[in-house]
């Protein structure tokens, strides 16, 4: 129909970076869902719950006294005081508010401005896989090439630094970590930590340190972070945000922390992408910092007694093997005694038996055999769920027997 070929004129970037296979399930589970299907809801990695009272009544009190106009591009200072706290508590390290924190429109949008301010053209990015999608297709954007490490199931999926030490080139720049992971709901040690501060220092490389599940933690109050490792706090960016930990995905908030050095570079790619965060959702976050922490600690809480369901369950299943889910609301199941690969698996876990997970191959190569479960349901809903996956598979298996 159209005489202006928009694929010829479009940068040729645009088509580094795919449309997302998880998208393709939503879009299949709303048919199931319009049919009447009643699904496991699996697919999706975001917190079932709703957003605390106090959270929403700040952003309205916000909105009503007129906060209607642009903020500081870093942000507003009651937010960023708290969120310095915050990360004092969650790292053991000092953090100076006014010279370390960015209120970002999402963590994405944090990685996105590390990755900008950071990545020449043909430089590389080094990443866990199976890992989530969006490091690679932000590196794409940027110009930088994103190398994949293979983490493995017997190691629980942890990014090992004798691995990363293998891919390190001159153009190697930054070590993206994200621990706890998605897709694998695990966490990568403290003392595997250690040794990846070193080989970062050895090879003066910049870290990258996705913690927006930290909090989402079954083994304590917060997984260890790399910035609390000595000398890394002058090489290190936190990505954090508020969609995991608060259930507030849909109001676009997450921050970096950084050396003061670090965020004047963010900062002067951050004037350009969203210019500030929405004023009024800021006053209200900072309240979920500061305030009434009871209903956060009541999600946190829930998701730790979900993935000891979820756990159990897999690990009943006859044929299935699990690394323990640590952290987050994920859990990697290995399926390979199951079916062919593992988009097989969970096409037929959908389309006969409609639950709904992820295969593990749409994170990377590395996630091949495994599918992702997100149990960001009812605990109820997990226990139904598992019973369902078991005889689902069971069925499968004789099947082919
Ligand atoms: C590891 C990881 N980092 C970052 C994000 C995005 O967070 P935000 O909603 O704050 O942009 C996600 C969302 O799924 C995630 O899984």
């Amino acid at each position: 129909m159209a005489s202006f070929d928009t694929d010829a004129i479009a940068a040729k970037r645009v088509f580094e970076v795919p449309f997302s296979g998880i998208r393709k399930v939503f879009d299949k589970v709303n048919a199931l869902v319009a049919e009447g299907r009643d699904v496991i809801h699996w697919q999706i990695g975001r917190s079932d719950f709703d957003t605390p009272a106090h959270i929403k009544a700040g952003a309205a009190e916000s909105l009503e006294r007129g906060d209607v106009h642009y903020a500081p591009s870093m942000g507003v200072p009651p937010l960023r005081k708290a969120i310095a706290a915050r990360t004092e508590i969650d790292t053991g390290v000092e953090v100076q508010w006014d010279t370390q924190t960015i209120v970002m429109a999402g963590a994405n949008e944090g990685i996105l401005c590390a990755v900008m301010a950071f990545v020449n053209p043909g430089d590389e990015v080094i990443i866990p896989d199976p890992n989530w999608h969006h490091y690679k297709s932000i590196v794409s954007l940027a110009g930088g090439v994103a190398v994949e490490v293979a983490t493995k199931e017997e190691n629980d999926f942890a990014l090992l630094a004798e691995d990363v030490e293998k891919v390190i080139t001159p153009r190697t720049k930054i070590i993206c970590i994200t621990s706890p992971s998605n897709p694998t709901g695990t966490t990568v040690p403290e003392s595997e930590l250690a040794k990846l501060a070193e080989l970062a220092k050895k090879h003066n490389l910049l870290v990258l340190s996705d913690e927006i599940y930290a909090r989402i933690y079954h083994e304590g109050d917060c997984a260890p972070s790399i910035y609390s490792q000595p000398g890394m706090a002058e090489r290190t960016i936190i990505i954090n945000g508020f969609s995991k930990v608060f259930s507030m995905d849909g109001w676009r908030l997450g921050w970096t922390i950084a050396s003061p050095e670090l965020t004047r570079h963010l900062l002067r790619v951050r004037q350009y992408t969203t210019v500030c965060v929405n004023t009024f959702i800021q006053h209200g976050a900072a309240k979920g910092l500061t305030e009434d922490q009871g209903p956060i600690d009541e999600m946190l809480n829930a998701f730790t007694e979900r993935s000891k369901v979820i756990y159990e369950g897999l690990r009943s299943i006859e044929g299935m093997t699990v690394a323990k889910p640590t952290g987050a609301f994920y859990a990697f199941p290995n399926v390979k005694n199951f079916g062919e690969s593992s988009q097989e698996v969970a096409d037929y876990l959908l389309g006969e038996h409609a639950i709904a997970t992820i295969a593990g191959s749409v994170f990377g190569p590395a996630g091949e055999g495994y599918i992702r479960i997100a149990y960001s349901c009812s605990k109820e809903d997990c226990e139904r769920g598992v019973e369902r996956l078991a005889s689902a598979l069971e069925a499968k298996n004789k099947a082919g027997a």
